[in-house]
């Protein structure tokens, strides 16, 4: 499937189509006020009382925190993303210290605005001429460890950014899987007024 086959069912900015998640990247390097213009863009997700529970640790490759970073992934995900220019590792803060409050209290929010913020560094990345690739498939153990990540936070996800590269670069079964993914229909995920959906 090529990006002119994801069709949207209604009117929408060609940004929510055309950002995909590619797997071949070009391994060039990405300089910091790039990479920063993506977590720029994060900052700015709305979260729960604003509470901003989002933190993003970075290597980009060819630094000294890279290999630790790169460690952290999956075999199956070293595989492509030796070749991404940079490796985040999204956490989240799982409490908010209100204004006045001594006492923390859980913020039940944090992962689904760290998703947020996720998204908006994604879509600023394809509107730099970057892309990301999202990865659950590494040691979140590990990467509290190795990241010092403190008590209280929550990993959440690695994302691996680069330039698109040649396909040809990957491994003939990542080939196969190197296209822009379909979507459900509207009418499998959008109901009114009651939860009307075939299980
Ligand atoms: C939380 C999360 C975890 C993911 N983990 C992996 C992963 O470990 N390896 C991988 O190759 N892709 C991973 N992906 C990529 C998804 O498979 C991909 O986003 C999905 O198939 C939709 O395709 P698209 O992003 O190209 O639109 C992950 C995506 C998300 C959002």
């Amino acid at each position: 499937m090529s990006l002119s086959a994801r069709n949207p069912e209604y009117p929408i900015d060609p940004l929510f189509v055309e950002r995909w998640s590619p797997r071949a990247f070009t391994g060039e390097p990405i300089d910091e006020p790039t990479l920063f213009s993506l977590f720029e863009a994060a900052r700015w997700a709305p979260s729960a009382n604003n509470a901003q529970p989002w933190r993003f640790v970075y290597a980009r490759s060819g630094t000294a925190a890279w290999e630790s970073f790169f460690g952290l992934l999956n075999e199956n995900n070293r595989v492509w993303a030796a070749k991404a220019s940079a490796l985040v590792v999204l956490v989240s803060r799982k409490t908010n210290l209100r204004k006045g409050d001594t006492v923390p209290t859980p913020l039940r929010t944090h992962s689904l605005d760290a998703g947020a913020a996720w998204a908006s560094l994604s879509f600023q990345a394809l509107r730099s001429g970057w892309h990301t690739h999202a990865i659950g498939g590494f040691d979140r153990e590990k990467a509290a460890l190795v990241l010092d990540v403190p008590e209280g936070y929550h990993v959440e996800v690695a994302i691996a950014i680069g330039r698109q590269g040649d396909p040809a670069t990957l491994t003939p079964d990542l080939l196969a899987r190197e296209r822009p993914t379909e979507r459900l229909p509207l009418k499998a995920i959008v109901a009114e007024g009651r939860f009307a959906f075939e299980a």
